[in-house]
């Protein structure tokens, strides 16, 4: 399928998804939008995929929600069409998507780094939530997203003064992974999606509900639910497959099943 805003390629059972809106610094627009919702959508359809990454171009990974398309709607028109809402189904896909994120991502390209499942930043990485500039706010999620992962104090500062986070602070408060060359980031990134991609697909799928369970219940009710989701895999061949590939010192096999 052809897209105009983003690039898909495939390599074995990883999905590589690439920002391409070069003019625009990969601003957000709907058409990046719905390039993306089918994009995922089809990568989680897909049983030969197994994990995704998603990165920019070396100068931005998203510098933002397109401030062009917004510029001139009421809040009629905000309000009425819920804008942004469309962005709550990318963060329903079910497997794991990595950030790559190179050069800038601000407003909402912080916030769609931080809605995939972890960010592994090239050290050029420039987090920011700069839409209180253009007298705004975060609306993809990123008040709420940044404040989880890296605290009140340093979401506070960004969101109140645009202060940009660049990769060393950025690793140090937990928005993201690790920190590789920016040289490297995204064959770093597709490695580490193909070690997930190696995995049973059924506990890549538990494990990644289950870290995200964290954010949404007490922590009684999401060690209950992981607990479940532990015991279900146990109905899985695959299980049988694991502990016995262990106990017989040979590399698994996965059916999936
Ligand atoms: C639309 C954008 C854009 C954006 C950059 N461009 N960011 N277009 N929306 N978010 C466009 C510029 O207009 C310009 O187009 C081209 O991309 C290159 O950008 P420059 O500014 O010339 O590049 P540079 O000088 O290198 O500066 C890079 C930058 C700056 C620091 C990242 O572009 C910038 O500040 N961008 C906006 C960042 C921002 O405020 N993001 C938050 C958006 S609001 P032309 O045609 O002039 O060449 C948001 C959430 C909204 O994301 C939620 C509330 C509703």
């Amino acid at each position: 399928t052809d897209y105009n805003t983003i690039l898909v390629e495939r390599r074995d059972a990883v999905t590589l998804v690439t920002l391409n809106r070069p003019q625009a610094l990969n601003a957000l627009n709907s058409e990046v939008l719905a390039d993306l919702l089918a994009a995922f959508a089809a990568f989680d359809a897909d049983p030969s995929q197994r994990c995704a990454v998603l990165t920019g171009s070396e100068k931005a990974f998203a510098a933002g929600a397109d401030i062009k398309e917004m510029q001139h709607q009421g809040f009629a028109d905000m309000y009425g069409h819920d804008f942004f809402a469309g962005w709550d189904q990318f963060t329903r896909t079910r497997k794991p998507i990595i950030a790559a994120v190179s050069g800038f991502a601000l407003g909402g390209g912080c916030e769609l780094a931080m809605m995939c499942d972890f960010i592994l930043a090239a050290d050029t990485a420039k987090f920011g939530q700069p839409e209180i500039k253009l007298a705004v706010a975060p609306g993809m999620g990123g008040s709420q997203r940044l404040t989880r992962a890296v605290g009140k104090a340093k979401a506070m500062e960004m969101c109140l003064t645009s202060r940009m986070m660049g990769a060393e602070e950025a690793e140090r408060a937990g928005l993201v992974s690790r920190i590789v060359p920016a040289a490297d980031l995204v064959e770093e990134a597709l490695k580490t999606a193909a070690t997930i991609a190696s995995m049973a697909p059924l506990a890549i799928l538990a494990n990644k509900e289950m870290v995200n369970a964290a954010f949404e219940t007490s922590l009684a009710q999401g060690v209950q639910f992981e607990r479940r989701l532990f015991h279900g895999l146990f109905g899985s061949a695959d299980q049988k497959e694991g502990m016995a590939a262990f106990v017989e010192k040979r590399p698994g096999s996965w059916t999936g099943k």
